[in-house]
Parts: structure tokens; C-alpha cells; sequence
């Protein structure tokens, strides 16, 4: 049985992560500090996987040293997945300093880490912000890094070139730099999803809490882009499936022992998209929700966000041909998913 340290195994996509590697039989790590999730969330994922999955969680910042050198004695990881990071574009442009500390500097402590430890295989959570504003869509992997718009996108694109020239440095090294565009939606269980703290930055758990009544309205923000009916479109994809990516960028790169030739084959950086190919515009993903879960979303126009961009997704094809990863579930089964999660717990993890 294999061990996988998850470091954010507890936020959004990286407990639908960790379902998925229970489920597949690896042993699971989970570091987390908590500062965007709960601890609650252990036992739902125990009650989704198995009570006696092999789950650890171990409440702790992948900043402290100490802790890692300590987690990385303890335990013998086959594999990293890395999420741990802080992911509000808007407070990262008022507040630069604590997210390059936070997403840079920590990932830094766990890459070396790892060096010492000799666990060489890490998949991180990148981001289509990377592409950066002035790339045509769809978004392809052998696109240049580009001008990132704020300083998470911009901690995002520093941790992916550590990465790349890590691998430069040292051929052991198996790189998934995974580039997401738009997770929504939550597990079919209801147990886990999405839990903002605060008002939400994001679309569709805006639209949840509205539909739940916690919220008079959504704010369409922006009517006037280039698209045919004026609002933004982004690829939307099921965190379910986004999970499962997960796990086949980890077996993809991950060493053979008993096969060297394959070995070289997993190692270095690769880069995958994790998209569904397909864009919706907000005012379609207000229509499917309505449609499948049968609540009326009152919203408001409002002028363009600072920072937003018109539309874009993903160029898909490059994982579905290397990894054999396809995103099935639709935009009816993700608006269905986050209204179930957000109905059984209307104040998320609380
Ligand atoms: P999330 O906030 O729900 O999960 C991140 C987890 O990391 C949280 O549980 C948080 O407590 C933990 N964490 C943060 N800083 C830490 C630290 N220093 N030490 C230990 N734990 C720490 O976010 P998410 O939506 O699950 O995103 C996971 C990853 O995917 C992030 O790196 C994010 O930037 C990236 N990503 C997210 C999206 C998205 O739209 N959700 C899109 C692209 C990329
Ligand atoms: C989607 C669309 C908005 C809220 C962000 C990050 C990105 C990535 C994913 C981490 C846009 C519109 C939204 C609302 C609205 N995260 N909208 N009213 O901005 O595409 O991506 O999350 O890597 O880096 O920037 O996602 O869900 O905020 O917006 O009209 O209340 O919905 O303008 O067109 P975005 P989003």
C-alpha cells in the first residue's frame, strides 16, 4: 500500500482528492493548517471512503521546517499532492506579501523537504491564471507562462518554474504541473464541498447561498464582454472529476521501481489542463441552475469585474491523450451537486 502526503487535503478540491485516493487504496497523509478549511471534514471524508481508510491528519503549516523534516521521518511517501495555498485572487492583490510567503516560500520548504527525503514525485495544484491575459483560447499546455494579472497568479507561475528547473537540476524529480480552470460542484454525498468563509468570491457558490436564501441576489458582473450574451465564460469542471485527474497525473509520473526505463519515462515536468474543453457564460450556469434544481436566482447587472477576462477554457486533449483522463460529468450534474451540498449543510462545515 502506497502513502501520499496531501498537504491541503482538508480544503475543497483536496478532500475530493483524498476520497478518490482512499477509494483507490493509498494510504493518505493529510497536512493542513486549517486556515481555509475544518477539521471536520476528516470524518466525512472516513464516511464517504471507509471508516477504516488509512487517513492521517496532521494539523500543521508546510512552512514549519521542523514539522516536515519530522512528517517526511515518519512516514514513507511514494508521492506529494500539493494544494496547500491561499487562492483569493482579489485579497493577494491587497495583501502580496502574505501569499508569495504563504504559496512561494511554502512551497519552497516542502520541495526541500523532499530533496532531503529523497521523495521526488510531486503533483501541484497549478492554475489556468497562468496563461496570463493576453493568451488566445482554448489554452494549450505548450503555451509560454504569460502575464499573470495578480500576485496569486503570479505564485502560481513562480512555484511551477521552481518546479521546472528543479526537474533540470535533477532528472529523479516527476513533475504534474495541473493547470484548473473552473472547479464547482461537490461530492454526490452531500459530505463534502465547497465552504467559503465569508462572502464568496466565486460564481457558483454565490449563486447556492442565493438560492438558499442567505444572500437577496447574485451580481452579474459584466454584460458587455465580446461573448454572444455579453457575460463572461469560463470551463467549468466537476471537482469529482478533477479529483480523479489527480490520481492519474500521480500514477503517470510516479517512479517503477522495478522498471527504469519507465521510470525516465514519468520523470520531469509535465504539464496537464484540467478543463472540460467546453465554456459556459455566467448567464448559462444561472439557466442550468435554475433549470436542474428548480430555484429561481434573482441577479442584478453589474459593471465588469477588475481583473476579469471575457472567456476562456481549456485546450483538453493533451490529458485525455497522455493520462486517459476525461471530465464526463456535465454542468447539470455539477449545479446538482453544489445545490445538494449546499441544502444538507446550509452553513457548510459549521
Ligand atoms: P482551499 O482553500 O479549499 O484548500 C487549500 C487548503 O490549504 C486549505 O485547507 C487551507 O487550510 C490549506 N493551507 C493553506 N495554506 C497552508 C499552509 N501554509 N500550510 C498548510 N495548509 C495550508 O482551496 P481549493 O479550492 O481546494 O484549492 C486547492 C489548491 O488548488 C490551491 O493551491 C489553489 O490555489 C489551487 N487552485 C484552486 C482553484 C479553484 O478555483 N478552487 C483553481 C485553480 C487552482
Ligand atoms: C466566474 C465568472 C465572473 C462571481 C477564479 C480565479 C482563478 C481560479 C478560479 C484559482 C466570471 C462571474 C463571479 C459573481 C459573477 N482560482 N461572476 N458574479 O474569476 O474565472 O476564476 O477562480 O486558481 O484563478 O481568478 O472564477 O467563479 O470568480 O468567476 O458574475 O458573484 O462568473 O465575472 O465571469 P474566475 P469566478
Amino acid at each position: 500500500m502506497q502513502t501520499i502526503l496531501v498537504t491541503g487535503g482538508t480544503g475543497y478540491i483536496g478532500s475530493h482528492t483524498v476520497v478518490a485516493l482512499l477509494e483507490s487504496g493509498y494510504k493518505v497523509v493529510i497536512l493542513d493548517n486549517l486556515c481555509n478549511s475544518s477539521a471536520k471534514v476528516v470524518d466525512r471524508i472516513l464516511k464517504i471512503a471507509h471508516p477504516n481508510a488509512q487517513l492521517t491528519f496532521i494539523e500543521g503549516d508546510i512552512r514549519d521546517t521542523n514539522k516536515l523534516d519530522q512528517l517526511f521521518k515518519d512516514h514513507l511517501f511514494e508521492g506529494v499532492i500539493h494544494f496547500a495555498g491561499l487562492k483569493a485572487v482579489g485579497q493577494s492583490v491587497t495583501h502580496p506579501i502574505t501569499y508569495y510567503d504563504n504559496n512561494v516560500y511554502g512551497s519552497l520548504c516542502l520541495i526541500q523537504a523532499m530533496n532531503t527525503a529523497k521523495v521526488k514525485t510531486i503533483v501541484f495544484s497549478s492554475s489556468a491564471t497562468v496563461y496570463g491575459e493576453d493568451a488566445p483560447v482554448p489554452y494549450e499546455e505548450s503555451m509560454p507562462r504569460g502575464n499573470t494579472t495578480n500576485p496569486y497568479g503570479t505564485s502560481k507561475a513562480m512555484i511551477e518554474k521552481i518546479l521546472a528547473d528543479q526537474c533540470i537540476a535533477d532528472n529523479q524529480w516527476s513533475v504534474a504541473q495541473l493547470r484548473y480552470f473552473n472547479p464547482i460542484g461537490a461530492h454526490k454525498s452531500g459530505l463534502i464541498g465547497e465552504d467559503p468563509k465569508g462572502i464568496p468570491n466565486n460564481l457558483l457558490p454565490y449563486i447556492t447561498q442565493v438560492a438558499i436564501g442567505k444572500r437577496k441576489e447574485l451580481s452579474v458582473f459584466g454584460v458587455d464582454y465580446p461573448t454572444p450574451d455579453g457575460t463572461g465564460i469560463r470551463d467549468y469542471i466537476h471537482v469529482v472529476d478533477l479529483a480523479k485527474g489527480h490520481l492519474k497525473a500521480l500514477k503517470k509520473i510516479q517512479p517503477t521501481h522495478n522498471n527504469p526505463q519507465e521510470h525516465r519515462q514519468g520523470s520531469g515536468e509535465h504539464i496537464w489542463n484540467l478543463g472540460t474543453g467546453q465554456g459556459y457564460s455566467v448567464l448559462e450556469v444561472i439557466c442550468a441552475f435554475e433549470k436542474a434544481c428548480g430555484v429561481i436566482i434573482p441577479y442584478a447587472t453589474e459593471p465588469r469585474r477588475k481583473g476579469d477576462l471575457a472567456a476562456f477554457w481549456a485546450n483538453a486533449n493533451k490529458a485525455r491523450a497522455e493520462l486517459n483522463w476525461q471530465a464526463p460529468l456535465t454542468l447539470e450534474h455539477m449545479v446538482t451537486d453544489a445545490w445538494h451540498w449546499q441544502q444538507s449543510n446550509p452553513q457548510g462545515y459549521n
